[in-house]
């Protein structure tokens, strides 16, 4: 809890210059402690370790140094119990901190701070903090991607209606459907990995701005941090949120596939479509209609992704216009990207949950496929084969559908006759491609829907995702 009175300047790490004290409000207008106390174990590791290298490079001796990383553990420990009191006079995690290890070893503490500044600290405080959830966002699409492999393995040979513009188009796979959103997901999969190498090259050393006086060895905290390089130039350093911005786009992209998602999924357990049925522990009821069960967990997901996409504007925004370098105006990029990660995490979980209790009501789905006369291109495919030119056979079957459409019948319940009437060249056989399954396994081709091509995926997937656990565990 952050207290409301205001400190005397001397009580400030920065009061030397300072006659007056802060004016209460503007103590809680400009601190960050209430949602940057989430860096404080990458703000303690990274002061240890720049603590660490100032020792190494005879700046501190190894007592002081020692005395200072010991109190930092300590430190830890009381905020990780929650026993370390907030204020907002103490502005950000970094002061509350330095603060509290100057109570605890005295003024050796004030040495921590050599070679350094906030801004250098804040800038890798984030990205260490932003590398961890990176990794943790890119297990959850795995948890996601599994369930959805799972899911159609058992479908490989459910079929489903494909739309487009919301009008019954082809028949496909459900499993082929599901993997669709399999590889958006490898995309999101793929962008995270990319954005880590950028984000992970470390800020410290370059203090305020310009870089620091003394003869320090960045390299060695890199690698002890586990950094894969530097930033290479000090003002760009303190004052690059790329990888935030970077962070939060590959996030909207993830919560755009989500939503979409999450709108097929509302759409099938509507009354019009009941293709599926939702698990009861991801639904609920309505308190005054008894017969509703709602897809909560689907809308809020798609609801989510307006959140997600305007916290990338709002930093895209933030930075736009900003002189070099640090500006204060940095501090707001973190509720963005904080909630960002958070929400992403929270809906791709919710959703790797619900997706193993998608029941699809296979009848139904059966019955839908063949609603529309999805068959179509399968007659005008067949008539080409025969030696019509395409556009030929496009308007012999435009006609067939006519009739069909008339007296509210479907293709596959014309008679023979009917459809040689239309044009003489149609065979007997064409009753074969008439059937969703016919049409369905008719497209064999990589990237097609037939049982064989989607079973042949899913394997695919299978081996992916596998071989993507076992490199984790090496
Ligand atoms: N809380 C600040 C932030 O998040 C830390 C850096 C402050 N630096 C400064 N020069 N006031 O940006």
């Amino acid at each position: 809890m952050a207290d409301e009175k205001s400190s005397t300047p001397a009580a400030k790490l920065w009061g030397g210059r300072f006659n007056e004290p802060t004016d209460a409000f503007v103590e809680r207008f400009s601190a960050s402690i209430q949602y940057d106390s989430r860096l404080y174990r990458q703000d303690i590791r990274g002061s240890q370790v720049h603590c660490r290298m100032l020792a190494r490079q005879g700046i501190l001796t190894d007592e002081e140094a020692d005395a200072i990383i010991q109190g930092l553990t300590t430190v830890g420990g009381e905020i990780e119990r929650g026993e370390l009191p907030f204020s907002n006079a103490l502005e950000d995690i970094h002061m509350h901190v330095e603060s509290r290890l100057r109570e605890l070893i005295g003024p050796v503490a004030g040495k921590l701070h050599t070679a350094r500044s906030r801004n250098d600290q804040v800038a890798t405080d984030v990205r260490l903090y932003l590398r961890g959830e990176v990794d943790r966002i890119r297990r959850a699409l795995y948890d996601l991607q599994k369930a959805l492999v799972d899911l159609a393995a058992n479908n490989v040979e459910t079929i489903l209606p494909g739309f487009t513009h919301l009008q019954s188009a082809q028949p496909v796979s459900f499993a082929h459907h599901l993997l669709a959103y399999v590889e958006m997901l490898e995309r999101d999969f793929g962008r995270l990995g990319d954005l880590r190498g950028r984000m992970n090259r470390l800020p410290l050393g370059s203090a305020a701005l310009a870089g620091t006086t003394f003869a320090i060895d960045r390299e060695w905290v890199a690698k002890e941090l586990g950094f894969d390089g530097l930033c290479e130039n000090s003002l760009d350093a303190v004052s690059d949120r790329d990888f935030v911005i970077e962070l939060a786009s590959a996030a909207s992209l993830i919560m755009v596939h989500l939503s979409r998602f999450s709108e097929e999924l509302i759409l099938w357990t509507s009354p019009g479509f009941n293709f599926v049925e939702l698990p009861d522990a991801y639904c609920t009821g309505s308190s005054i209609m008894p017969q509703k069960k709602n897809p909560d967990v689907p809308e809020l997901i798609r609801g989510r992704s307006g959140r997600v996409n305007g916290h990338l504007m709002a930093l895209l925004t933030l930075m736009k216009g900003l002189p070099l370098a640090y500006n204060r105006d940095l501090q707001e990029d973190k509720e963005p990207i904080f909630d960002t990660v958070d929400t992403v995490r929270d809906c791709l979980r919710a959703m790797a949950g619900l997706v193993p209790g998608i029941a699809p009501r296979k009848e139904r789905m059966l019955e839908a496929a063949g609603e529309g006369f999805s068959t179509a291109t399968d007659l005008a495919d067949y008539l080409v084969r025969r030696n019509l030119p395409f556009r030929e056979a496009h308007a012999v079957v435009g006609r067939i559908v006519r009739i069909a459409e008339e007296s509210s019948r479907d293709l596959d319940q014309l008679e023979l006759a009917e459809l040689q009437a239309v044009d003489p060249r149609i065979g007997s056989e064409v009753m074969d491609v008439l059937s969703v399954e016919a049409s369905v396994n008719a497209r064999t081709a990589i990237g097609g829907t037939a049982f064989e091509t989607v079973g042949t995926a899913v394997t695919g997937w299978q081996d992916r995702l596998r071989a993507r656990v076992e490199k984790r565990s090496d």
